[in-house]
């Protein structure tokens, strides 16, 4: 389980939030899955490019809303299950969107991706594990709402 790993979260999460920004995850995210990107449609305008959502504050903005989440989830990592419904909803909320199930591996591919080239050497073998599990927790609790 979760139980033990809070500390290797916690403080992978601390460097990231210092040293880096969700940028370059967000790169990643669109060189892995460049179809995820007429998802993001704000005011019905599609992005020509992924630099040009990369730049709109609407987007931005919604960076911030994943990383709420997740630090929502690292302080809760006890203690997950209290985040269960709000994470169905907000899965639910995603399908409406047209957002996969499946892609949201892709967003954690480049989660990992980002703690990596943030922590280098930092990022063993046991904090990506723990990061993993982490993720795949919030994932398996949005997926709620495909299925209801
Ligand atoms: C809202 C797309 C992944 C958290 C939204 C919206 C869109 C969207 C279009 C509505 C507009 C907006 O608020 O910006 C996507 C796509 C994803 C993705 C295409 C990846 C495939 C995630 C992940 C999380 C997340 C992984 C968190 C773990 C949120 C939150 C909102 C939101 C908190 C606001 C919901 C509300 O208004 O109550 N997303 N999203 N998203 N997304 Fe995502």
């Amino acid at each position: 389980g979760l139980r033990g790993q809070h500390q290797p979260v916690r403080s992978a999460w601390a460097a990231l939030v210092r040293r880096w920004g969700f940028l370059s995850c967000c790169c990643r995210l669109f060189d892995l899955d460049p179809d995820l990107l007429p998802l993001f449609q704000y005011n019905c305008k599609q992005f020509a490019s992924p630099q040009e959502c990369l730049s709109t504050p609407e987007f931005l903005d919604h960076i911030r809303k994943v990383m709420l989440v997740i630090d929502a989830a690292v302080s809760h990592l006890e203690n997950l299950s209290c985040l269960e419904e709000y994470l169905c909803n907000l899965g639910k909320k995603h399908q409406a969107v047209g957002v996969k199930v499946e892609s949201f591996s892709t967003v954690g591919e480049s989660l990992l991706y980002m703690l990596e080239k943030c922590l280098g050497a930092a990022f063993s073998p046991d904090v990506r594990e723990a990061w993993s599990k982490l993720y795949s927790a919030v994932v398996k609790a949005m997926q709620r709402g495909w299925e209801t």
